[in-house]
């Protein structure tokens, strides 16, 4: 697969809301309604207040499919577990700035395996927390609801900390993608997309839609 570049629209549902008594069937039907990433979304009931799935699932979904993972660690320690994720077949693996770790590092190990590397942020944390770190990342993940579940109500006010994210890159000649994840359906896409976001992740937009192909192509759009 052609690597994807900021000016592209991606959009990655997020596996947290697909039917889990048959994962591979589910990452194909995503796969063939025209998805570009598929987004992993790990919880360890510390870091968030849910636990999802951890390697083996990842690894599950890896063997499925020869899609994009895009795999998103809420957890407290990425570092210790990154390998695990690494050798599960993640391509992208995002990692939060909240979390107690030495983030230069694990962002320099990711990308030393070969990966590509995300850092995300909540809706409460400033753009400035992540501001060392823009020229080690391949993607900024804003997240657009308060992590842990899905099927929340997206947060209109992280939309100005993805502009001043995009500007900054810009005025620095970065490349990274920007992301968003939580409430995002066509409506809130719009949106992100005029902020400068590229990456959408759906959940409960694409895998709970009556028809998938139609609700991916309507979130792209925008
Ligand atoms: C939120 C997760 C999201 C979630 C999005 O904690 O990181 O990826 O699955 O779900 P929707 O699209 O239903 O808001
Ligand atoms: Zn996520």
């Amino acid at each position: 697969m052609q690597k994807l570049s900021i000016h592209d629209r991606v959009i990655a549902p997020s596996l947290l809301a697909a039917d889990f008594s048959k994962i591979g069937a589910e990452v194909l039907r995503a796969v063939h309604a025209g998805a570009d990433w598929m987004h992993l979304d790990v919880m360890d009931g510390h870091f968030v207040d849910n636990i999802s799935f951890g390697p083996a699932v990842v690894e599950t979904v890896n063997k499925a499919s020869d899609i994009f993972l895009d795999v998103h660690l809420m957890i407290s320690r990425p570092d210790h577990y990154l390998q695990r994720f690494i050798d599960a077949g993640s391509d992208l693996i995002t990692v939060h700035v909240e979390a107690p770790h030495d983030v230069s590092e694990t962002l320099g190990r990711i990308r030393s395996a070969g990966l590509q590397a995300g850092l995300a942020l909540n809706p409460a944390t400033p753009l400035d927390e992540v501001l060392p770190y823009l020229d080690q990342i391949d993607l900024l993940l804003c997240m657009t609801v308060v992590p842990g579940f899905g099927g929340q109500a997206f947060m209109p006010e992280v939309l100005e900390k993805i502009s001043a994210a995009a500007a900054i890159r810009e005025e620095r000649q970065l490349s990274f993608h920007i992301e968003v994840d939580g409430g995002i359906d066509a409506i809130t896409a719009s949106r992100c997309y005029a902020a400068g976001a590229n990456v959408m992740v759906a959940g409960s937009s694409t895998f709970r839609a009556p028809d998938m192909a139609e609700a991916i192509a309507t979130i792209r759009r925008g």
